[in-house]
């Protein structure tokens, strides 16, 4: 049994990160035939990819995909902890498990993702949830088939979660959920230790890929035909900056741009080390999307400061505006925290000014939530939950009238859209994303799934546009 620590978690120490290179065990080969498995996932892109790797190493196992959770023979939570919702969302559905086990007690159940780096939870899960068969943390997804098998055949509960970030795996198998956009990881873990942020200690410190190893994913995925990349960090811009070879965030983005992939967006950016090298990078490349995500989190000086974002707002907004100016057609999108412990009316009114000013095409708001662990939870705070969702409420109305508006201005224009799919009740109703990251509805046969073609736009509305097809051949 190896039970998280936070203390360790906490600690930064400079011993190299190795590579090390995925291999399945033979022994474990076979433990799934026959049966199947059904993985839950909560929380971000990057636990989204993980799932990725989850479900392929599940299938070397023997395992085969359900569609529902109640006919699997193995359910596993990727859990997040980001904020308390996250966490009630999978404990709800632990509660179900807990009736269906009763029911099926040869369902095997599992838990991993952030929660599972989490000490409080794994306590939890020890002294209310035995049923729980295991339990393995975000730094050893790799040893799933022994975690599991470990579980299985010593018939306890199996619990391994190291508290330290370890090697960086390459060569996981991965069963990706889609045939033309792609997760690739190019940094893991975060440093930066935002006051209110639980992720620095559920996902380690920043350790940074090869640029080779990234480089040979995405020449992979276009022999595979994929059209579209999306390069994961929780902090892109510190990539390399824990490599020897002093590539940094601007030169992957350039090299990643050569390989002539048609689409690459990055996320997420944090505004203290965007540099201008990235800047220009991403306005001489067309196939680096216009398109960026900049989490603001708050308008006041005195907040970002309790926050320990390490930007001021006037650096923010200086930033914001180079961006808009250099890249053509650029969208930026943020997210914002509200209700952070001691923030006033009128910090909160700063935060609705730097929005009428920024106009973001888009956003995330969300209402500060302590976690166990972290500096913020500790800070008094008087503000009655009733004001903080008052104050989300005033701001969302503020967000969405820029929304709308920035999309109004689009109408009359054609656009380059990656199609991604149909609505299910409509057929001929096709979906995608611009390359300002704008979802667009338009009618359209199902053949071009997958495809990159220009749409005009024809109406504006707060989290979409509608278009039509452009008849003529294709310009992009
Ligand atoms: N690495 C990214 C963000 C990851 S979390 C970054 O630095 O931008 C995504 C968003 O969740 C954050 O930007 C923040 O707005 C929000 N968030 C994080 N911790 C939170 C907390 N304790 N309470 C409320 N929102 C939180
Ligand atoms: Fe959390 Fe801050 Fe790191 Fe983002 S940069 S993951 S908000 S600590
Ligand atoms: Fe959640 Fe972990 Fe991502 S806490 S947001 S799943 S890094």
């Amino acid at each position: 049994m190896l039970l998280p620590d936070y203390k360790k978690a906490r600690s930064r120490g400079h011993e190299e990160v190795q590579k090390e290179k995925y291999e399945i065990p033979k022994k474990y080969e076979k433990i799934g035939k026959g049966k199947t498995y059904y993985v839950k996932t909560y929380g971000c892109q990057m636990n989204e990819h993980d799932t990725e790797n989850i479900k392929a190493m599940l299938e070397q196992l023997g395992f085969s995909e359900c569609d529902s959770y109640e006919n699997s023979d193995l359910v596993l939570l990727n859990t997040c902890s980001i904020r308390e919702n996250a966490h009630n969302k999978a404990f709800g559905m632990l509660g179900r498990l807990k009736h269906l086990k009763e029911e099926n007690p040869n369902l095997l159940v599992g838990v991993c993702g952030c929660m599972a780096q989490e000490e409080g939870v794994v306590k939890e899960i020890m002294n209310h949830y035995r049923f729980v068969n295991f339990v393995f943390g975000t730094h050893n997804i790799h040893r799933l088939p022994e975690v599991l098998y470990e579980s299985i055949h010593e018939k306890k509960q199996e619990i391994e979660v190291y508290s330290k970030e370890g090697n960086i795996i390459e060569d996981m198998p991965v069963k990706r959920a889609n045939s033309f956009k792609a997760y690739v990881n190019i940094i893991y873990g975060c440093d930066k230790f935002c006051t209110y942020c639980i992720v620095p200690y559920t996902r380690g410190k920043q350790r940074s890929r090869a640029m080779d190893d990234i480089l040979k994913e995405v020449k992979e995925l276009i022999s595979e035909g994929y059209q579209e990349v999306t390069l994961l960090g929780q902090n892109v811009n510190a990539y390399g900056k824990d490599l020897k070879d002093g590539y940094g965030l601007s030169d992957l983005l350039e090299e990643v741009a050569k390989t002539g992939i048609p689409r690459i967006r990055f996320m997420t950016s944090h505004p203290w080390d965007f540099t201008d090298e990235m800047i220009d990078v991403i306005a001489k490349y067309d196939n680096i999307m216009p398109s960026i995500h900049l989490p603001v989190q708050s308008g006041s000086n005195r907040i970002l400061k309790l926050m320990g974002r390490r930007y001021t707002r006037e650096e923010y907004l200086t930033l914001f505006h180079k961006m808009k100016e250099r890249i053509p057609r650029v969208t930026i999108s943020t997210d914002i925290i509200v209700g952070f412990p001691t923030e006033t009316e009128e910090d909160f009114q700063e935060t609705v000014d730097l929005v009428e000013e920024c106009k973001f095409d888009n956003a995330f708001s969300f209402i500060f939530s302590p976690r166990e662990g972290t500096a913020a939870a500790k800070i008094k705070d008087d503000t009655s939950e009733e004001e903080k969702q008052e104050r989300l409420y005033r701001l969302n109305e503020v967000l969405n009238n820029y929304f709308l508006m920035n999309h109004q201005k689009m109408v009359g224009s054609i656009v380059p859209v990656l199609v991604e799919g149909s609505n299910a009740s409509m057929k001929t109703s096709l979906y995608g994303y611009t390359d300002t990251n704008v979802l667009i509805n338009f009618d359209g046969d199902t053949s071009l799934i997958g495809k990159i073609i220009p749409v005009k736009i024809t109406e504006a509305k707060t989290w979409s546009i509608d278009g039509e097809l452009v008849k003529e051949t294709s310009k992009e």
